[in-house]
């Protein structure tokens, strides 16, 4: 894509202008105290760049919500969308669609082991959802089991398995939901000094949580394969294989929630492929269509799809498998596949995130720890690199962490940041300039936050 694409017209910035007025008026936005709000207008976007309402341009590193996987506006799934619209529009769950059709058998193409069943949803946390629905119909169980420090969606079940702040306001201690701390070695929970000694104390205290809770009355562990949002914290070595023992051992679920780290995010089609693990359902949505039009789903193991061979499965959605969605995903996923995008994001990440961002952490006493794979990084900004003091509380803001994201706009960089962390999660077809060039912003903003560093 041009980065040397035209900006806004005049006509697009003045379109802006009476768009954010519309939306101050009449628009409730998510997660957002209403009156305080100040929302940055899009007039345009072209691969990894968009543009706001003043007409400035800004390097994506957020990928938006960490979805639009093959950048903005890619015209082949543009194409497909709008052949998919003249040809069908939409269409019932209950009827035969080619979209739908060959979106699942692209997807169970990629998916590991034998999940090769895919029920469609239009979004991650109808999916969450989902796999839980079919995991306590198949165990005949109701509990599940989640870790702090996770997300998992919006909607009611799907914000009580959430391990962090968004779960409280929706938690009333009855959704049949325990958590666990996860294998956080930054943080350790175990005091682990190595990360061998993270994986070994997290999968005791794991079982222990198991043994404890009654594993008879157990249905699923669900765990996002690297948390997105609560981190970017990979697991370390042997973890996911120790999930997946516990899980077999005591004739549990096994759900991966792949909804931020999957298509391709972590430099593999999904990031359990890191591992060798194959869960026993696995949810997918984001960058399964670039999120060009909604889209989610569960990938379900053949041992799970036989229990709803003769038993109905108690669920559906008017939009399940939509057209429009489907064809999108059909582009964006042969797209992916044609321009080697998985290949470029392994690449970023080893050759030009990693060493980039590790160098970066040199430079700045603010810079507790980055970490990451792929296009998927987390700098975790700290006040004290010794107490490792966060430069935001758990679950806030902070004035500093304003400063450090304002200063990285004006700088030409729209990045995704949660508490106190930046993360860097561009397109999957990023190029090595553009990457570098957000790494130098990056470098030149975190001055910024270095001067709070105590
Ligand atoms: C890991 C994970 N699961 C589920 C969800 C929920 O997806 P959605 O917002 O599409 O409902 C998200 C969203 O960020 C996510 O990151």
């Amino acid at each position: 894509m041009d980065a040397l694409a035209a900006g806004p017209s005049e006509a697009e910035l003045a379109a802006g202008k009476e768009a954010y007025a519309l939306d101050r008026k009449h628009v409730f936005h998510s997660w957002a105290a209403q009156g305080s709000l100040d929302p940055m207008t899009v007039t345009k976007a072209e691969g990894s760049y968009v543009w706001d309402g003043a007409g400035h341009k800004l390097l994506d590193f957020s990928s938006q919500m960490v979805n639009t996987n093959i950048g903005h506006q890619h015209p082949a799934v543009v194409k497909a969308i709008q052949d998919q619209a003249a040809k069908l529009c939409t269409i019932a769950p209950s009827h035969v669609n080619d979209a739908r059709s060959e979106a699942a058998r692209l997807i169970a193409e990629r998916t590991p082991g034998t999940l090769n069943h895919i029920f469609f949803t239009n979004g991650g946390a109808e999916a969450v959802e989902h796999a839980i629905r079919m995991a306590r119909l198949h165990t005949g169980r109701r509990k599940v089991l989640s870790a702090y420090r996770s997300y998992h969606g919006g909607t009611d079940l799907a914000v009580n398995v959430t391990g962090d702040t968004r779960r409280f306001a929706s938690d009333y201690g009855d959704a049949g939901v325990s958590h666990f701390m996860p294998a956080y070695p930054y943080r350790s929970y175990f005091g682990s000094q190595t990360l061998e000694e993270e994986t070994e104390r997290a999968l005791r205290h794991l079982e222990d949580t198991i043994i404890l809770e009654g594993p008879e009355t157990i249905a699923a562990i669900i765990l996002e394969t690297v948390p997105g949002t609560a981190g970017i914290y990979a697991p370390p070595p042997g973890y996911l294989k120790g999930v997946r023992d516990l899980t077999d051992r005591y004739g549990l679920v096994y759900i991966a929630d792949e909804v931020m780290a999957g298509f391709g995010r972590t430099g593999a089609w999904f990031a359990v492929d890191h591992w060798d693990v194959v869960p026993d359902l696995m949810t997918f949505a984001k960058g399964v269509n670039s999120g060009y039009v909604p889209l989610g789903g569960v990938a379900i193991s053949d041992d799970i799809f036989e229990t709803f061979r003769e038993r109905a499965y108690p669920g559906g959605l008017t939009y399940s498998g939509h057209p429009l969605a489907c064809a999108a995903a059909v582009a964006t996923i042969r797209t992916m596949a044609d321009e080697g995008m998985i290949e470029n994001a392994e690449r970023m990440g080893r050759e030009v995130f990693g060493p980039g961002l590790e160098k970066i952490a040199k430079n700045h006493a603010s810079v507790g720890e980055v970490r990451g794979l792929g296009c998927f990084w987390a700098i975790e900004l700290v006040k004290n690199p010794e107490t490792r003091e966060p430069l935001a509380a758990y679950g806030g803001s902070s004035p500093e962490m304003n400063e450090l994201i304002g200063t990285m706009k004006k700088l030409g960089l729209l990045p995704f940041a949660n508490y106190n962390r930046i993360h860097v999660a561009p397109p999957l077809n990023i190029t090595q300039d553009q990457a570098e060039e957000g790494l130098r912003i990056i470098d030149r903003a975190l001055d910024v936050a270095d001067a709070h560093v105590v």
